[in-house]
């Protein structure tokens, strides 16, 4: 009887000690970057976002090899000028619940060579910035409480672009009994789909599983019903494996972003207690790709129309942000956009999330380099030790987004035309395979006919190419595999709102040519902008329109990854050596997230569900412009259309399959300038009219106008939501209009921002690439009449005020105030 009192005590202690799992988002920690003084900060952070902007903090001299320079010259703002080089430390100390025997700190990534202590301790390391990785802190939690530190270290020409700095990225506590499912181990797959059945394997690993336990798995539809799962056996490594069968399969593709929760337990059958429950989401699709059907997801073919992305959030630095992943996948997918590139790294955990969840496909990349330096200090340093670990962490990490199609194991990487890289291409992508077979391989190839010598280009899974459409004919001949993806297509240059004459197709040598020589007089005129006619690209890539021939016309083109949906820190070609450029103009879409001309470019081609009509240039030109030649392009799916000057017609002008420039845009050459309005009216192939847009002549500014970005947030009752949970971002539009309320496109006027009540600031950005006033200030100025400010909700719902004023006091102030709720929303 005593026997059985203290048998019984005993488990009731175990019970009440034992803890389930709990993941602990370490949000609020102190930085500093000379260990001496401290500041408060809420992660995910980027240090060097807030600037100054300057020449200093980058300066290079430097030949870009990969845009075919042979001679050093002086370069800035390559990685966006901001100060993001040197030393930073990070510390929080957490309280552990008592219960517990394991814990493991995960980190989504940290900028850069993050070095981890624990109570003092040397507890972990990882070399790449991008990466995620974990830190075993089960020596430490007998101690009671966690002090954890973070040392990090950004080196000077360790990059192409702007990396960020800090703990960009989230880090999470995760606390387990000593028996508990691996992190990473729980890994679901779709094996076959047919008839609406899903096949599909599941497995996992159980660390310290013991004799009589179980495990189980279930998995629940986007209804919310449970429709498989059942009992595992666990193995006697501890490995759990299951094969399911799921009917009414609703599968997961871009259009239909279905997901399901995968929930793992792991049991002690005898107790009837659940000692580890796991949980993930995934999705049911197949993809496949092959001589026959090019790409296909779920069986059907379709070509991936993809835009590269670096991973900076413009005026948010490299800081990840829900709500600014949100906007920025939402605003691609309007366009028509259904596969983003992780240019060239590892993408962070919450927006493989969104893209799982908002239906947006994903080649997920992981290196710019390998052996051989792209820049003096760049990942080459790392290669050689980490190369396979970081693949390693790369694919287990994120195995079960069902939005990632293919793994990329590298861009433009010069070691392409040798057989050790024809050798390091088969490790990486063998390496992905077994990981996780049922995804393809593919990495961008920019020397294709080194590649196809050298029998790289011929190894690799998916083909890849970078830009040099005109050598595909020539590329197609020599692959076995029988298609070829565009893995980073056009490099088109523009600035939002610019307009430069006369308009003439460029590959941007007027400002390459004074760069390489110096040409003073070139230097003069340059103004750091490009022309938003979208007729200028580099001298290695080339126009959208030129992509879409090869894959209009050949069925072996797979697809696309436009350089880049948005503009992005650093990398401001063709202006390297101009100062004060400091932003990429290669975006579909600005720094500020705004559209610029060739989002509508695209959208004609890519959103088949809406029609587009897009007129531009703007109609806002001074005296000097007056009956000046000023072509009008309109950028449309109809087929036809008829252009008005003031009420007088232009003439209709058809779209022509033969000519480079009129088989995707309609254009009238030959406008002469003139104050008032041009209009055009578009027809389809039958001659129905499927649209009109008008540009208006705007006259002087006389008021600010502000909106307040609605995209994906508009309840049933019409009103945008907005969570007072001290993460949700508020993106307002702001712009100059005249009296009768026309943007006033050429206004430039300082303005400054007050915020009161359930918001504050956050950033301000204009999407002007040689701009150097801070994002972090409240105050800038309008670029081409428009700029974008972002407020960050309070965790106290109520009312967000925000008040726009122009300094100088030359146009009417305006006052936009936003509700937001609480979490129960
Ligand atoms: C490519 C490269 C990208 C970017 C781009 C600019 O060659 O892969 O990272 O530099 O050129 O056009």
């Amino acid at each position: 009887m005593k026997k059985t009192l203290l048998g019984a005590a005993l488990l009731l202690s175990q019970l009440l000690l034992a803890q389930t799992r709990q993941e602990i988002n370490l949000k609020t920690w102190e930085f500093s970057r000379d260990q001496t003084t401290w500041t408060g900060v809420q992660i995910p952070h980027d240090w060097a976002i807030a600037g100054p902007f300057d020449k200093k903090w980058d300066l290079q001299r430097v030949a870009i090899e990969q845009n075919g320079e042979k001679e050093a010259t002086e370069k800035s703002g390559r990685s966006g000028s901001l100060p993001w080089i040197g030393e930073g430390w990070y510390r929080t100390t957490v309280d552990i619940p008592r219960g517990y025997e394991h814990a493991e700190l995960l980190f989504d990534g940290a900028m850069a060579e993050p070095r981890v202590s624990i109570n003092g301790q040397e507890a972990g390391y990882w070399a790449y910035g991008y990466n995620a990785f974990r830190v075993d802190a089960t020596p430490y939690i007998g101690q009671g409480k966690l002090d954890i530190g973070v040392h990090l270290q950004n080196v000077e020409e360790s990059s192409r672009w702007y990396p960020g700095a800090g703990l960009y990225r989230p880090v999470t506590l995760v606390l387990t009994p000593a028996t508990h499912i691996d992190d990473w181990s729980l890994y679901v797959r779709t094996m076959t789909i047919d008839k609406g059945k899903a096949t599909v394997e599941a497995e996992m690993h159980i660390v310290n599983a013991k004799p009589g336990m179980v495990a189980q798995l279930s998995m629940t539809g986007p209804d919310g019903r449970t429709t498989g799962g059942g009992d595992l056996r666990i193995g006697q490594d501890g490995r759990a494996y299951a094969k399911l069968t799921i009917g009414d399969a609703k599968l997961w593709s871009p259009e239909t972003p279905n997901l399901y929760k995968v929930r793992a337990k792991v049991l002690d059958k005898a107790q009837g207690r659940v000692i580890d429950e796991k949980e993930t989401t995934t999705g049911l699709r197949t993809v496949r790709v092959g001589r026959e059907g090019g790409f296909q997801l779920n069986g059907v073919t379709r070509k991936l129309k993809g835009v590269c992305l670096h991973h900076d959030l413009g005026p948010l630095g490299a800081a990840i942000n829900k709500a600014a992943l949100i906007r920025q996948i939402l605003t691609l997918k309007e366009m028509g956009c259904d596969a983003i590139r992780t240019a060239h790294n590892m993408p962070s955990t919450w927006q493989m999330d969104i893209c799982d969840s908002l239906g947006m496909m994903v080649m997920a990349e992981s290196f710019d380099m390998w052996l051989y330096p792209k820049c003096k200090n760049g990942y080459a340093r790392f290669f050689r030790e980490w190369a396979k670990r970081d693949i390693t962490n790369l694919v287990l990490n994120h195995r079960n987004h069902p939005s990632i199609v293919m793994w990329s194991i590298g861009n433009e990487i010069p070691e392409q035309y040798s057989e050790q890289g024809r050798q390091i291409s088969l490790e990486l992508q063998g390496l992905c395979n077994s990981l996780d077979p049922t995804r393809p391989v593919t990495q961008g190839m920019d020397r294709a006919e080194s590649a196809l010598s050298s029998g790289f280009a011929q190894a690799m899974q998916v083909p890849g190419f970078n830009y040099r459409v005109h050598k595909y004919d020539n590329n197609i001949r020599q692959l076995p595999q029988g298609f070829l993806l565009g893995s980073e297509t056009a490099s088109t240059v523009s600035s939002r709102g610019i307009y430069k004459f006369p308009v003439k197709v460029s590959d941007n040598s007027q400002y390459a040519s004074w760069a390489k020589n110096y040409d003073p007089q070139a230097i003069k005129q340059a103004d750091g902008q490009c022309s938003s006619y979208d007729v200028e690209y580099c001298s290695w890539s080339n126009l959208p329109d030129d992509d879409w021939v090869w894959q209009d016309d050949k069925d072996w083109v797979i697809g696309e990854f436009v350089w880049t949906g948005y503009d992005y820190l650093g990398e401001p070609t063709p202006y390297d050596e101009y100062w004060p450029s400091r932003s990429s103009y290669f975006g579909i879409c600005d720094l500020a997230g705004l559209p610029k001309d060739r989002y509508w470019l695209y959208r004609s081609k890519w959103n088949t569900r809406e029609h587009t009509v897009h007129l531009l240039p703007h109609w806002t030109w001074g005296k000097e412009r007056r009956k000046k030649q000023t072509p009008v392009y309109c950028y449309t799916d109809g087929v036809e259309g008829e252009l008005f000057v003031n009420g007088k017609s232009q003439g209709r002008v058809r779209k022509n399959r033969h000519s480079r420039l009129d088989r995707y845009r309609l254009r009238w050459n030959d406008v002469q300038y003139e104050p008032g309005e041009i209009r055009v009216v578009v027809y389809d192939a039958d001659g129905q009219q499927i649209g009109e847009d008008v540009r208006r002549t705007a006259g002087n500014a006389d008021r600010l106008a502000a909106e307040v970005e609605t995209i994906g947030r508009l309840a049933t009752d019409g009103q945008p939501r907005f969570r007072a949970d001290g993460d949700d971002l508020i993106f307002v539009r702001v712009s100059a209009r005249d009296k009768k309320g026309i943007l006033v496109p050429t206004a430039t006027n300082n303005l400054t921002f007050s915020v009161s009540g359930a918001a504050t600031f956050e950033a301000v950005c204009n999407g002007d690439a040689t701009s150097l006033q801070s994002f972090k200030l409240p105050e800038m100025q309008l670029f081409s009449g428009e700029l974008v400010v972002i407020l960050r909700t309070t965790t106290q719902a109520g009312r967000a005020t925000l008040t726009i004023r122009d300094k100088q006091g030359k146009l009417k102030p305006t006052t936009l105030s936003v509700e937001t709720e609480g979490r129960e929303h």
